[in-house]
């Protein structure tokens, strides 16, 4: 194994400024992640022709792949930094290349701005409504068949993977994104969030929802957590066109 890992980083230092790469060697350790590389390129910014540089800006907070934020493009693969093996990337390629979504705003470096992905989130309402935080005594009863159907969309982490992948999430279209198709179809299953399925149905019948969806298929390829994306977009496809067909006959 290489006791030194040459890492390329894609490099902005400001949301209006140019992109430009700069290359870093970092000693290997056994086991570790892109995050630790990065955190190791923080502690000694140099570069491979010996230049003092700013340290590279990146985000990360959970660091067991559940909070998204460190999602970037890892060897030109959308993946998070923090399980990303360099043992495993190493088998891959003999270098790293390390360059931030190119779907989100980059504020800087591999820091990318995602509000678009959880503003999709608030369009198609994706929480369970309450009135109040008093105790009301026991929820809704959820079947195991609604449980199994459930829990697999309840693993998204918003990291905006299946974003990158999609090529109907532009700045041209409005597209809320097949994670906010799959969170809506996620609380109209729920009996405790059916109080506002229509709103949701509205939403992704309406502008940039459901029929924005061209059908590639790459978002499910994608997806960290495994969840059936496509599975979700063929049923918001089908509840939409009920709501619709109801919504005509006044119901
Ligand atoms: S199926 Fe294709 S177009 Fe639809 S959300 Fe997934 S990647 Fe995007
Ligand atoms: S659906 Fe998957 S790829 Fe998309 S945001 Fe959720 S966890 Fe990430
Ligand atoms: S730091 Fe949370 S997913 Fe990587």
């Amino acid at each position: 194994m290489a006791h030194e890992i040459t890492v390329h980083v894609q490099r902005k230092d400001s949301p209006d400024g140019g992109t430009y790469r700069q290359t870093f060697h970092v000693a290997y350790e056994p086991g570790m992640n892109i995050t630790t590389v990065l955190q190791r390129i923080s502690g000694h910014p140099v570069t491979t022709e010996g230049e003092n540089v700013t340290p590279v800006a990146y985000d990360a907070c959970c660091l067991e792949e559940v909070c998204g934020a460190c999602t970037m493009r890892i060897n030109g693969r959308v993946r998070q930094a923090c399980s990303a093996l360099v043992d495993n990337l190493l088998k891959e390629e003999p270098e790293i290349t390390l360059e931030p979504m190119t779907k989100f705003p980059v504020i800087r470096d591999l820091l990318v701005d995602r509000s678009r992905l959880f503003k999709a989130l608030t369009r198609v309402k994706a929480w369970v409504p309450v009135d109040g935080y008093w105790d009301r005594g026991p929820g809704p009863l959820t079947s195991p068949a609604a449980q199994e159907e459930a829990y697999p969309l309840s693993r998204c982490m918003s990291c905006g993977c299946c974003m990158e992948a999609c090529p109907q999430y532009n700045d041209k279209e409005d597209f809320i994104g097949p994670h906010a198709v799959s969170q809506a179809i996620l609380f109209n299953t729920i009996p405790a969030g059916q109080a506002i399925a229509r709103d949701r149905l509205d939403a992704l019948s309406g502008p940039g929802g459901i029929a924005s969806c061209g059908n590639a298929q790459n978002c499910v390829k994608v997806c960290p957590k495994d969840i059936p994306l496509t599975d979700s977009i063929a049923k918001a496809g089908r509840a939409t066109t009920l709501h619709t067909i109801k919504r005509w006959l006044g119901r």
